[in-house]
């Protein structure tokens, strides 16, 4: 059984609240806690045994890498070989906070936390309790989004209950968390920082800090034959709901005609049709099921809601999904690419001159 603690002001924890926690991942337990982009499953990060306890209650393929979580830079030389002068910059300017950066492992850390890389991937989160957790634990702790392989990642403790009830030791409750999607990935460990995921801290924010950062191109695209993207959880159909997802893209206008017509079409056909709008477009929709999910003028809202406004829609157990589209600069990258896998890269294009 899982014991459920919720913590009563997320903001100040109280060490009585995590010491229960950060027993169970010292004796190598799995826990699952909030952090400031999603709930993540931790267990000690230099245990194998538990790293491995990890896959098993996600269901995740074992080649896929997992997040050692630190709450200090004093633990970061304990795990790595080295830090790049681009790594000591942006630890500099973005830790605690949203960014997870790849350095090359040391012997410590077990080939079952890295999916058998000699790079290691380190975030120290700024959230108060998982920043505690990890510091009343005094072990790394290795973290995964707290979600059933393939399904969105979790934003609150429900839906980590959903999804790991019985299957883990503990679940911190910490309400709902503030940034919604997973932290910035950025590999530091070679030539040219690389940018393998895209997240809170946004490129642009990267490129300040160090001028040239390169980006690579499973993040942009569907990763195709012998491309293979650097972060290895990035080639599997992540983030998806149940339904078929279409991603509409297009001048506004196009885009809500065209939802409203192929919503129609399922609609006559017998389906459960599902809408992802925004504020300012929600009463363009005569009929579906409508989700909004954020305002346009606050790309923020979007993220935040983005994986809940997915799980509703299994909840809501609808056949299609119609998203609108959002621009694909600052954090609308990383949105962009949360929905574009959650479509499966099913994107249509429609308006213009070549409309299908
Ligand atoms: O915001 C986050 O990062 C959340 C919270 C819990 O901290 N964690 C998270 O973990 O999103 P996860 O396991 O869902 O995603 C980790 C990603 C995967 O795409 C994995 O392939 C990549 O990081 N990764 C981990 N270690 C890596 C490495 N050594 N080299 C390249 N990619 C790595
Ligand atoms: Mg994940």
């Amino acid at each position: 059984k899982t014991k459920v603690i919720k913590i009563k002001d997320k903001t100040r924890p109280e060490d009585g609240e995590l010491l229960e926690a950060a027993e169970i991942l010292r004796s190598g337990g799995l826990v699952a806690f909030p952090t400031e982009t999603v709930y993540g499953l931790g267990a000690n990060a230099l245990d194998e045994a538990a790293a491995k306890k990890i896959y098993a209650a996600k269901g995740r393929p074992s080649d896929n890498p997992l997040i050692a979580h630190i709450s200090s830079m004093e633990e970061l030389p304990a795990l790595v070989r080295e830090i790049p002068e681009a790594g000591r910059k942006l630890a500099e300017k973005y830790w605690p906070g949203p960014l997870t950066m790849i350095f090359p492992k040391k012997d410590v850390v077990p080939y079952g936390t890295t999916g058998g890389l000699d790079t290691v991937a380190v975030r120290m989160p700024s959230d108060p309790v998982a920043n505690r957790l990890i510091k009343l634990a005094g072990i790394p702790v290795a973290a995964p989004s707290a979600n059933t392989s393939g399904r969105p990642s979790p934003t609150r403790a429900e839906h980590v209950i959903e999804d790991m009830d019985g299957k883990i030791e503990m679940i911190l409750d910490g309400g709902q968390v503030g940034i919604g999607v997973e932290s910035t990935i950025v590999d530091v460990s070679g030539p040219v920082p690389t940018l393998l995921r895209p997240g809170a801290v946004t490129l642009e924010m990267l490129r300040e800090t160090l001028g040239q950062v390169e980006v690579d191109p499973a993040i942009l695209g569907p990763v195709k034959g012998d491309v293979k993207p650097k972060a290895p959880g990035m080639k599997y159909r992540h983030y998806a709901p149940k339904a078929d997802m279409v991603l509409v893209e297009g001048a506004m206008e196009d885009v809500v005609d065209y939802i409203n017509r192929e919503a129609a079409k399922a609609m006559g056909a017998g389906k459960r049709v599902g809408i992802i709008c925004t504020r300012e477009s929600r009463d363009l929709y005569p009929q579906g099921l409508l989700e909004v999910i954020g305002s346009r003028s606050q790309e923020e809202t979007v993220a935040h809601n983005l994986f809940a406004v997915l799980r509703d829609f299994d909840d809501r157990q609808v056949d299609c999904i119609f998203s609108e589209s959002f621009s694909e600069d600052q954090l609308g990258q990383a949105i962009m690419n949360r929905l574009c896998k959650a479509a499966g890269y099913h994107i249509v294009k429609c308006g213009g001159p070549s409309e299908e």
